[in-house]
């Protein structure tokens, strides 16, 4: 079991990747710390860890919120002893994010403050305790998006997963000397409740053909692909591996005739 021994903090584990990240390190040996400010969604995740055997607890965390963060961290050293995995992977994608005309700024102040300063405080706080346990591993959710942009108009979405990849390279960088390796996972459309809503309401993003060009459903991917995918596994636990990010095999890049069409993206490591 690669993770025997470590223990691993992951953001919004309440729900989708999360939950299924926080199984999958639970089976190969972790003691999970479960943050989400959804308490009935963590629970639920504890829940499923401990029915396959596996150590986790919650605890509520807001990733907007500095004082929130740092609480989570003081939790995972005090009630397990320490932190070695830092997995920032908490994010939102609202309805009324749209084109950079219409989106209102209150919206594109809520996602920057939970899609990108939300890593951000995981860093400022998770950092000190990983060089306190001797180094570790920092995996930020990011967006396929991010490097391609989207036809579903979503501009802070969008840009604060950009911040994402940036923050990573630049903290990759900071710590490669002092143990701690930061990579950035790139997850293309993943089957969650995230992705649920659009897919509910598609008209909300402008139709059913804008809101996911070329991408019919049943070719979602499911939620556990994605800490699975053994590319990107085997990228992240490589313990030289740093600044990387991981890409979707597959993802929406543009094409000038259709608009956009599903492609094997050449620079892809998914
Ligand atoms: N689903 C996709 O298609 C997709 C594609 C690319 C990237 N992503 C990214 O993957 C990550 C996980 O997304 P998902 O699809 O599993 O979504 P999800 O909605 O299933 O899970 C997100 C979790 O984050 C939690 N959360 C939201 N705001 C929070 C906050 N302020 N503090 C703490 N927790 C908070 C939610 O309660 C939820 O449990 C996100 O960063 C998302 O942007 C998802």
């Amino acid at each position: 079991m690669r993770l025997e021994g470590k223990i691993a903090l992951i953001t919004g584990a309440g729900s989708g990747i999360g939950r299924e990240a926080a199984k999958l390190f639970a089976g190969e040996g972790a003691r999970v710390v479960v943050a989400d400010r959804d308490a009935a969604g963590g629970e639920a995740t504890v829940r499923a860890v401990a029915d396959a055997g596996g150590e986790a607890s919650f605890v509520e965390t807001d990733v907007a919120s500095s004082e929130s963060v740092r609480a989570a961290i003081a939790h995972a050293e005090e009630r397990h002893g320490g932190l070695h995995v830092l997995f920032n992977n908490a994010g939102i994608f609202p309805d009324d994010d749209g084109d950079p005309v219409t989106t209102p700024e209150s919206v594109w102040d809520r996602v920057m403050d939970v899609n990108l300063k939300g890593v951000f405080l995981g860093c400022k706080h998770g950092i000190p305790a990983l060089l306190r346990a001797g180094g570790g591993s920092i995996i930020n959710t990011a967006s396929f998006v991010a490097v391609m942009g989207a036809a579903t108009a979503q501009v802070a979405y969008t840009a604060s997963k950009g911040g994402v990849l940036a923050m990573t390279r630049e903290i990759a960088v900071i710590y490669a000397r002092q143990g701690i390796r930061a990579n950035a996972l790139c997850p293309g459309p993943v089957n969650t409740p995230l992705l649920q809503e659009l897919l509910a309401e598609p008209e909300a993003r402008g139709g059913p053909r804008r809101a996911l060009p070329g991408l019919r459903r049943r070719r979602l991917r499911q939620r556990d692909i994605v800490p699975r995918r053994r590319r990107h596994h085997r990228r992240l636990r490589h313990s030289r591996v740093a600044g990387s990010t991981a890409w979707p095999a597959v993802a929406l890049i543009p094409h000038p005739s259709a608009g956009f069409r599903r492609r094997r993206d050449p620079r892809s490591h998914g």
